[in-house]
């Protein structure tokens, strides 16, 4: 089984992407292939600072590693640094009808944001379905939001397959029931668009600020409440054991809690859960050699997939004997 996923280095890796994609990528690198990305090309539909985008791909690669990726499994490269994707991109744009692309629901949202469309961010879904396509993955580990575009690139390799016999491999996305949407500080998806993230690695105090903000509802104290639903009980349960769960659950039913208490439970129990990864980042902070190594050397093993699977659309095509 291939796996492949990638993030996008638009900010800082936050918890959505660490429970909703990430921790499954570290789950599955033992697969017989897994390939991991930091997608500089998507974030340059909206970044436009090249400070910002090189400091964050970096970081996105960095956090990466602390988070237990092993480059000796798993194959972590940078997205830009396969050209063979985006010619891949250009064969499969040209079977994309635009009623396909029409649908998608992440390019209404970002427009109604106040993003300013370009063409680049209207077939993003052709880009990542050519970072799919192009490496014969069976399986997407992604977060509930990027299904749409799992099925995008589905029907764009279903349509090429059509026109021109079977070049390319269906994927599947793995979306974990758990945590297919974690709440950000305002009880919506955490997302770095709507500015309600957590950061993995951001320095504790401030996070832990960040935490006791958490936005909440103001039923009084000695109210009962409802655990399901509940985002603060949402945010402690990714956290906290089984017995930890329960119990906190018998608290919210019993009311006679303060929100502040749960908010300094997520608080120590996030810090303590992320203890060794940060740890393990200030290390690599260190050794900037060995992780220009790591990215060098998952590219080469990256076009090499790429380039057989680009030579095949293309005989396919016709574009090549
Ligand atoms: P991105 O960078 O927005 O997010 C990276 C991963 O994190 C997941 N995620 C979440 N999961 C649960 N709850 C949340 N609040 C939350 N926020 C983010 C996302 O679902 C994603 O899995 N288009 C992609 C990047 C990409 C890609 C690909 C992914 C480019 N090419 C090919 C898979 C395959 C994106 O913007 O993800």
């Amino acid at each position: 089984m291939r796996v492949l996923s990638g993030i996008q280095p638009t900010g800082r890796p936050h918890w959505g992407n660490y429970f909703g994609a990430i921790q499954q990528y570290i789950d599955l690198q033992h697969e017989d292939e897994s390939y991991y990305f930091v997608a500089n090309l998507h974030a340059m539909t909206t970044i436009r600072d090249k400070e910002v985008m090189w400091a964050h791909t970096y970081d996105a690669a960095l956090d990466l590693l602390a988070l237990g990726l092993d480059p000796n499994k798993a194959t972590l490269f940078i997205q830009s640094d396969v050209p063979e994707v985006s010619e891949l991109c250009w064969l499969l744009l040209s079977v994309t009808p635009m009623g396909l692309l029409e649908r998608c629901v992440s390019y209404k949202e970002k427009v109604s944001k106040g993003l300013s469309s370009n063409a680049g961010l209207f077939t993003y879904p052709v880009l990542q379905a050519a970072d799919i396509l192009a490496y014969d993955a069976d399986i997407v580990p992604v977060g509930e939001d990027q299904v749409q575009h799992i099925e995008v690139c589905r029907d764009i390799a279903g349509s090429f397959n059509h026109l021109f016999g079977e070049v390319f491999v269906l994927p599947k996305a793995r979306v974990l029931d758990s945590s297919a949407k974690v709440p950000g500080t305002d009880g919506q998806k955490m997302s770095k668009s709507y500015g309600n993230t957590i950061e993995l690695f951001e320095d504790l105090k401030p996070q832990r600020k960040k935490i006791m903000r958490i936005q909440t509802d103001s039923r009084p104290m000695e109210e009962p409440k409802d655990p399901e639903g509940d985002h603060l009980f949402e945010l402690y349960s990714l956290f906290a054991s089984e017995p930890e769960i329960a119990e906190m659950a018998t608290t919210y039913r019993q009311g006679g809690f303060g929100y502040g208490a749960v908010k300094k439970a997520i608080a120590d129990v996030s810090e303590s859960y992320f203890a060794e990864a940060r740890a393990r980042r200030e290390a690599l902070v260190a050794e900037p050699e060995t992780v220009h190594e790591i990215l060098a050397d998952g590219a080469r093993r990256a076009r090499k997939k790429a380039g057989e699977v680009l030579l095949r659309a293309q005989q396919a095509s016709g574009l090549k004997r």
